[in-house]
């Protein structure tokens, strides 16, 4: 705004062009061994892994040999999309034979990507589909009581807590908890 001569009041408008980031769009794609460097960045890094069954990465040799025994034959591994950019991985691992009603759900993400409701986004999309994908009524997921983080993402889906399962698992070398959630078909 500015002020003439004559007092007169000459409001110029200015437009300022907003420049806001297009949302990139989320998706589960199937992990190949193309996404092998990507799977590297949470799978070497000890804070992403102290929750899994497994421990970091220390090769890329060790992980071209997970891809090429586990992953590719695997029937529900999935890379967790962001755009075009892998940022973690999704499985779903059903069961067999009277458990074949059922599977167990995994998800990681790098850690540069926590925090940003990307987890809860994509366990969304694996609800969406996995229940088809593999024929099954249950998805189960097993939670380490410290792990609040992935207790969050499981609740804001709707899973239920159903039980503390004492001393159910031994990892890394310690007996540990496991709270089991569950979401029906
Ligand atoms: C667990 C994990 C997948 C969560 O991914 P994420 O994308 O950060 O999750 P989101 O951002 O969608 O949601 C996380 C929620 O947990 C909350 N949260 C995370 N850590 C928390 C903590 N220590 N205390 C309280 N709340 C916490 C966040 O605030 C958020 O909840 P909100 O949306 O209500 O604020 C991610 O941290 C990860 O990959 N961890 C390592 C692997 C792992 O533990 N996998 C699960 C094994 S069961």
């Amino acid at each position: 705004m500015f002020l003439n001569t004559s007092t007169e009041v000459v409001v110029h408008e200015v437009s300022t062009p907003i420049l806001k980031k297009q949302e990139e769009k989320m998706s589960l794609r199937t992990l190949t061994s193309e996404n092998i460097d990507d799977f590297m960045d949470w799978a070497t890094d000890d804070e992403v892994t102290q929750y899994m069954m497994w421990d970091s990465y220390t090769s890329r040799s060790e992980a071209e040999h997970f891809f090429e025994n586990v992953v590719a034959g695997h029937p529900w591994f999935k890379a967790i999309c962001l755009g075009d950019k892998v940022i973690g991985s999704m499985t779903l691992d059903k069961g067999k034979g009277a458990h074949s009603c059922k599977a167990e759900l995994g998800y990681v993400l790098a850690k540069k990507y926590w925090g940003k409701g990307y987890a809860t986004q994509a366990i969304k999309l694996a609800l969406e589909a996995g229940f088809d994908d593999l024929d099954v009524v249950r998805l189960e997921a097993y939670v380490d009581p410290t792990n609040i983080g992935s207790q969050r993402v499981l609740e804001k889906n709707g899973f239920i807590r159903e039980a503390l399962l004492k001393n159910f698992i031994i990892q890394k070398g310690g007996l540990k908890d496991r709270y089991i959630y569950s979401f029906l078909k």
